[in-house]
């Protein structure tokens, strides 16, 4: 099954605090039905905030006003993909316009990139067992399937265990490296356990089914600078390959477990859509 993005009003961008700003960033109010950048909105003066966390960094672009940085938007320039999943996106006196509207602040935030920053995501699935008997819900009769979440260091959210895309790296190396790295901790292990861990996860990250590729409602997101990502659903049916991993977190995640499905769960960004999908998909409980 392969969804492509479908326009949504996003809501985790708008009308908050900037995170990590304990604050002192505030967005300025955005109504719904002001969100479209083609509605009359005269008033709208958002502040333009860029975190010092991202100056000079190595995987962030420069101020758009710097000498010799001339990004060309729409395009893979050089080694970094600045194409939206939305489609061709604007620019405005020289800034990207974020393809969902209006967040009420401008600049990049914590991120990196003006325009798209992209990630990627890893979904890996197994039934719920006790005592090798599958689970049925008791209200739904359904199956529970369980899904490896994260704990994020930077907002103590639970997450899918995925993470930005390198520039020149292939979406595939990505979702392996994130969770490598943040579900079984992976830059803290021997060569050796690594090697192990690899050809574990191998087998389940060959048979992936992308269920969401698209723009991210995320809390970050600006006009200028927003997520984007692609999702690919990995599921162990036997649970004896990843289902049967050590868990550990490493990296920017703070916890690690197994978590039962279910549509309630409050989960980081746009996650818990992409969890809906993958649940229509093997047709369990939700
Ligand atoms: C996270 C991904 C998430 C993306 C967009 C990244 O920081 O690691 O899991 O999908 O942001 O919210």
């Amino acid at each position: 099954m392969k969804t492509m993005a479908k326009q949504f009003l996003h809501v985790k961008c708008r009308n908050s605090a900037y995170p990590g700003t304990d604050g002192q960033i505030i967005r300025a109010f955005v109504p719904d039905h002001q969100v479209c950048w083609t509605t009359f909105f005269p008033l709208y003066n958002p502040v333009t905030y860029t975190s010092p966390s991202v100056i000079g960094k190595p995987w962030a672009d420069f101020h758009l006003d710097a000498i010799n940085f001339k990004p060309i938007w729409n395009i893979i320039d050089g080694k970094i993909n600045r194409v939206s999943y939305s489609g061709q996106y604007k620019i405005q006196n020289g800034y990207p316009l974020n393809p969902y509207g209006r967040t009420g602040i401008k600049g990049r935030g914590v991120l990196g990139r003006w325009g798209p920053n992209h990630a990627a995501d890893p979904i890996v699935t197994r039934w719920k067992k006790i005592h090798s008997q599958q689970i049925l819900h008791t209200d739904t009769g359904q199956p529970v399937l369980q899904f490896i979440a994260i704990q994020r260091k930077d907002s103590r959210e639970w997450a899918i265990p995925g993470g930005m895309v390198d520039s020149g790296e292939v979406i595939t190396s990505t979702l392996k490296r994130e969770f490598m790295e943040e579900a079984l901790n992976s830059l803290e292990k021997t060569e050796e356990n690594i090697a192990k861990a690899k050809s574990e996860i191998e087998d389940i990250f060959k048979n992936g089914v992308e269920v969401y590729r698209g723009y991210v409602d995320d809390p970050r997101n600006t006009d200028n600078s927003w997520m984007e990502t692609v999702a690919m659903h990995f599921h162990d049916e036997k649970g004896d390959h990843v289902g049967k991993l050590n868990l550990h977190a490493g990296d920017d995640a703070i916890g690690v477990k197994w978590i039962d499905l279910n549509r309630n769960l409050k989960l980081f960004a746009s996650h818990i859509s992409y969890l809906e999908l993958v649940a229509l998909r093997l047709n369990c409980h939700w």
